[in-house]
């Protein structure tokens, strides 16, 4: 089968399994939940749906950890339901890709199990085992790496006198990729899937699977955490990725994007520029998201919309002509974008501007589910309340520097990953309609669902929603979208974002504000807005202001997105 490039026209939606739609009725999201959802899925205009882990897991880290690579996790459903969700989706015309995580397993899995059990086992090279020392009778670790989630990177197993690194929580031990038979182990996972007709595959920490020979202690901290710049982007990675494209993905008509915290665009283009040394599609980078890496500079920056936009100037000019971008805010592993980028007092007006902030940039949108409603960060009042082990961690640091409970728990306010992994919330009644009213869902709904909601937002021509659906049908509707160059403009303001695609017969300008007061600018030269065509506007339903003299003002949080023609 030949490999064309799909994607470029494609625009994902995310869904956190877990979370987004309870079907039998247990208060745990499902895909027979999925099913009654492709629908709604397809209605928004997206061509592609990617699923966080669907597979077997004891949840050390929601599925992050998986227990078996080749099936689906009984909570969720069965491979035969799995048949029947991918076959919906084909038949609506929505590719599904799937996560792969190939960095680590659960400590359940069965290759650990034996790995564990003897030094002598098969398996026990899958995993990164190694002496340590011992200072005092008392066993210390090979090397002084931290987790990202869980206090040091290594696990001592006294029956073996041996150390396990996990880079995550201590239930996410880390595959020797080093090890043939492991590469050999990720091939045959790429082809069950493939097989089965799934379309590509988001590639977890891809980027981390490569780890620096000898494993060297680190004396520098780098994004607060010692080890991370050793396996971050590491010596054999290209080689890795090289064999699975070679012996697996070409032949097929795939697609995949890899998880690359802390990449920037030079250490991304050897693997993304198009070319017969290219190994990734596509790669999720973090600059835009106000921290280096998530897991360990773990309270975001305040936002700052020049970092933004300089990260979104980046990233469109370095790739242009040469490799092609992911384009996302949000996902399930920072809080929502509404909140932190954006204004929940103008929570609709804000959400409708984030939304053309990016989707009309070059590149693959990816939608996360909740953001087509702009939905909100929740409230934690208490530790219990929040799930994530990250977040545990997080708190447990703060309150052994010192912190009180309630500072702690500002910062997991602040930070935590579960704010996007609230239930969906799908309408008025009990739950947001998550699940039935007598079940109490796994994790608790944000009790703003009785004003977020889809079924609110599917009566109101002007809502959040339906202006998602306008934006995807636009950007898909317009060859300028895809292949146009990028411009920015306004550069150095703080409160707007404005940026053209052009191209030789058609143009774009899109102006957003993140201001939340009325902003007065000169429109760039060029661009008489009275010449454009409006395409879309989130004030539409109270009247638009035209420029006068070359000015224009803006309302709170205003964006629009005008058309033309030649220069
Ligand atoms: C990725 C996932 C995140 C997970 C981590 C470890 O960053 O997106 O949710 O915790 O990898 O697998
Ligand atoms: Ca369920």
């Amino acid at each position: 089968m030949e490999r064309t490039r799909w994607y470029k026209d494609a625009v994902f939606y995310q869904i956190w399994p877990r979370s987004f739609c309870d079907g039998n009725g247990d208060g745990i999201g499902d895909l027979w939940g999925v099913l009654e959802k492709l629908d709604y899925i397809a209605s928004l205009g997206v061509t592609g749906i990617w699923f966080s882990p669907l597979y077997p897991s004891p949840n050390a880290d929601f599925g992050y950890d998986i227990a078996d690579y080749r099936s689906i996790n009984p909570e969720y459903g069965d491979i035969d339901v799995f048949r029947r969700v991918l076959d919906g989706a084909h038949e609506r015309g929505l590719k599904v890709i799937m996560d792969l995580v190939v960095n680590h397993t659960s400590s359940e899995h069965s290759w650990f199990k034996e790995s564990r059990s003897s030094k002598d086992s098969p398996y026990h090279d899958y995993y990164i085992w190694r002496t340590g020392g011992e200072r005092a009778g008392v066993p210390i670790p090979p090397n002084n790496w931290d987790s990202l989630f869980e206090g040091r990177a290594w696990e001592y197993e006294p029956a073996l006198d041996e150390w396990y690194l996990h880079i995550f929580a201590k239930g996410q031990p880390d595959l020797n990729m080093d090890n043939p038979c492991v590469r050999a182990e990720v091939e045959e996972i790429l082809r069950f899937w493939l097989d089965l007709g799934v379309d590509g595959f988001r590639e977890d920490v891809i980027t981390f699977t490569s780890k620096a020979e000898g494993l060297p202690d680190d004396y520098l901290m780098v994004s607060g955490a010692r080890g991370l710049r050793f396996y971050e982007n590491g010596p054999r990675l290209h080689e890795f990725l090289a064999q699975f494209r070679d012996n697996v993905l070409v032949h097929y008509d795939c697609m995949t994007v890899g998880e690359a915290p802390m990449i920037t665009p030079s250490k991304a283009l050897p693997f993304i520029e198009e070319g017969p040394n290219q190994t990734l599609d596509l790669m999720f980078h973090f600059e835009h998201m106000g921290a280096d890496c998530l897991f360990t500079d773990y309270v975001p920056l305040p936002f700052s919309l020049r970092r933004l936009k300089a990260a979104f100037d980046r990233w469109q000019h370095k790739l242009d002509g040469r490799a092609w971008n992911a384009l996302y805010l949000e996902n399930h592993d920072h809080p929502r974008i509404v909140s932190r980028y954006g204004s929940e007092a103008f929570r609709e007006k804000s959400a409708m501007m984030l939304a053309c902030s990016y989707l009309f940039q070059k590149g693959t949108p990816f939608v996360y589910q909740g953001q087509e409603i702009g939905m909100v960060n929740t409230r934690f009042s208490t530790i219990g309340e929040v799930p994530d082990v990250s977040a545990k961690n997080q708190y447990a640091k703060r309150i052994a520097a010192g912190d009180t409970p309630e500072k702690a728990m500002e910062l997991v306010n602040r930070a935590a990953r579960d704010h996007a992994r609230t239930p969906m919330q799908w309408s008025d009644e009990a739950h947001a309609g998550f699940c039935p009213a007598d079940v109490e869902p796994w994790f608790a709904e944000n009790p703003n669902y009785l004003e977020i909601n889809v079924a609110r937002d599917e009566m109101d021509p002007n809502s959040v929603l339906n202006f998602y659906r306008k934006a995807i049908r636009l950007r898909r509707a317009l060859p300028v979208v895809r292949e146009g160059s990028y411009r920015a403009y306004k550069r150095a303001s703080g409160v707007l974002y404005v940026y053209a695609r052009e191209m030789a017969d058609e143009r774009l300008l899109v102006l957003c504000s993140f201001a939340d007061h009325d902003v007065r600018f000169r429109v760039p030269k060029g661009y008489g807005l009275e010449e454009g065509a409006l395409e879309l506007c989130n004030y539409e339903s109270e009247g638009i202001t035209l420029p006068m003299g070359g000015r224009v003002t803006f309302r709170p949080y205003e964006c629009r997105v005008y058309r033309f023609g030649k220069a």
